[in-house]
């Protein structure tokens, strides 16, 4: 059997109510159980966390958190820790994703959080992406320089305790998803980046998902001829019949 498959639902600020949140989660997990070798992480809105985290040790179904303060504790008011939310029960955390990029956040505090994330013992999921593409592959030396940085302290030990997001910022909440050849190439230049920083056992092994504008209709072809290691679901995620579907026809690719 192929590898395994990492699918994260980032519900951003979404549902309204609880109930509805409860709903998502039910249908996301029930569906999760059947999967042969597909991981669904729902990360939704921290007040709904221990509303959806499983009784018992659910199937191939955990949650997230959608971001993490860089500190451990202390007067940071509004913020959460890394080991708070590893109290709580959660498995994975997002880190660095465009819209919070967007409202101030630095390479330099992304690579603050990944390490709290990882001292915590939970998995980071590094968001990066450029935010347009031209014709002379200037997206290329972004996603490096924006990599490395965001990598900054993470030692070889780890590198493989991490997953990366590509997320082109033009393709998220757009009509359309990238074209899957042009992610095939951005994964494995991401994994090159990722030799060179930690050796080419660790390039081979780096997890790579996709994320922008994914649904039920294009999720198998992406991960098929993207050839990623999963995908990061916005707005599909909290449509729970359409999740359901993308995470059956995800895990029936060969
Ligand atoms: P989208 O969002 O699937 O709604 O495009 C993806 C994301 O922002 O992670």
């Amino acid at each position: 059997m192929a590898n395994k498959i990492l699918i994260v639902g980032n519900w951003k600020m979404n549902p309204l109510d609880p109930e509805a949140a409860k709903a998502i989660a039910r249908k996301t997990r029930t569906t999760a159980a059947d999967l042969r070798r597909t991981e669904v992480v729902a990360c939704p809105p921290i007040v709904f966390a221990s509303l959806i985290m499983p009784r018992d040790k659910a199937v191939h179904f955990s949650v997230g958190a959608q971001t993490v303060s860089m500190h451990e504790s202390g007067a940071h008011t509004g913020e959460v820790s890394a080991l708070m939310l590893k109290e709580l029960g959660l498995t994975h955390v997002i880190v660095g994703h465009s819209e919070e990029r967007a409202a101030g956040l630095t390479d330099e505090m992304v690579a603050k959080r990944i390490l709290a994330v990882l001292s915590a013992g939970l998995t980071p999921i590094l968001c990066v992406g450029e935010a347009v593409r031209d014709d002379n592959g200037s997206y290329f030396d972004h996603v490096k320089i924006q990599l490395k940085a965001s990598l900054a302290g993470v030692t070889q030990k780890s590198a493989n305790d991490i997953v990366v997001a590509y997320e082109p910022v033009w393709a998220i909440g757009a009509a359309a998803a990238m074209q899957p050849e042009q992610i095939r190439e951005m994964a494995i230049f991401i994994k090159k980046v990722y030799s060179d920083l930690y050796g080419s056992a660790a390039g081979l092994k780096a997890a790579v998902l996709y994320g922008g504008s994914v649904n039920y209709t294009n999720a198998a072809e992406i991960v098929s001829l993207g050839q990623v290691d999963g995908l990061l679901v916005g707005r599909e995620s909290v449509n729970p019949r359409g999740f359901a579907d993308l995470l059956k026809s995800v895990d029936a690719v060969s």
